[in-house]
């Protein structure tokens, strides 16, 4: 087998403009994204890859009796997301630590839940550390993924810029041990980390004419999205910014465009432990 050339890396980076996306991000698709995840049967949940809280915010409201304990290999994410939680930690809603997920900071058998978002696609190692979270859940208890599937990408009219750079983006997080297909794999991951009674669900972003508000919003989000890696790939060299420009006029079009069709789906999955 040949050696594994690739570095990691994260694709976004830790400004604060970044930092602030992700709390954007989180509320934009806080409706579609939650209306399938209830932590309701949860005393405490461990939640992995927990950025600046931003996903955090949102489980504390939706679910007023539950413990949350988060870790993030950053320390900026944590420093952050400790000043943006500060009233949940006072109360003790909320415990942030800055740890790796391969060495998840809690002893076996602590938690009835775990959850993680946005996060599988940026680690090297997806099935250790689904092993490390099973390690910390108790009998019985449930893990929750939500992640990418960035072949579900599709737009009309046809975008040549904005394929290019998504290609780009791609191709990079995959070249820095990342994986923007992460989501398709889940069950088979779930299964070799050696859980049980593994489930996915498909959640489709379609928005056309039957809804052009939202769809110029998705636009507009998706658009802030895209250029979150901007700095990465300019600096990785695999793009310029003469094809920044040109995404960022078609998806200019694309918002007022009064036939566009935006797709992509994520993948959830749940799994439990025994
Ligand atoms: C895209 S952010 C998502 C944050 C949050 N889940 C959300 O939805 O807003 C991914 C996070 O994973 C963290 N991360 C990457 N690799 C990690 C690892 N091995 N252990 C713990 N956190 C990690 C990054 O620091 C980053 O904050």
């Amino acid at each position: 087998m040949t050696k594994d050339a690739r570095k990691p890396g994260y694709l976004h980076g830790y400004s604060a403009e970044e930092q602030e996306r992700l709390y954007s991000q989180a509320r934009f698709l806080e409706g579609p994204l939650y209306e399938t995840l209830d932590f309701s049967s949860f005393q405490n949940l461990l939640e992995v890859g927990a950025g600046v809280g931003a996903q955090t915010e949102i489980i504390l409201r939706r679910f007023p009796h539950l413990k949350v304990c988060g870790i993030d290999a950053s320390p900026q994410q944590v420093t952050r997301a400790k000043a943006h939680l500060k009233d949940a930690i006072a109360a003790g809603r909320v415990e942030l630590q800055q740890a790796d997920a391969l060495h998840i900071p809690y002893p076996d058998n602590a938690f009835d839940g775990a959850f993680c978002c946005w996060f599988l696609e940026h680690v090297a190692e997806p099935i250790g550390i689904l092993q490390e979270i099973r390690r910390v859940l108790k009998p019985g208890g449930t893990v929750h993924c939500n992640e990418v599937l960035n072949a579900t990408f599709f737009l009309h009219p046809y975008s040549p810029a904005t394929l290019q750079y998504w290609f780009a983006f791609n191709d990079h997080q995959w070249q820095i041990k990342g994986d923007p297909f992460v989501g398709a794999k889940l069950g088979n991951y779930l299964l070799a980390a050696g859980y049980q009674n593994v489930a996915t669900t498909v959640k489709s972003f379609h928005y056309d004419n039957r809804a052009p508000k939202q769809r110029a919003q998705m636009i507009e989000y998706w658009t802030r999205m895209l250029l979150s890696g901007t700095p990465s790939l300019l600096e990785s060299k695999r793009i310029t910014p003469e094809l920044v420009e040109e995404m960022k006029a078609e998806l200019g079009r694309l918002k007022n465009d009064p036939d566009a069709v935006f797709f992509y789906s994520c993948i959830q999955a749940r799994a439990q432990v025994f």
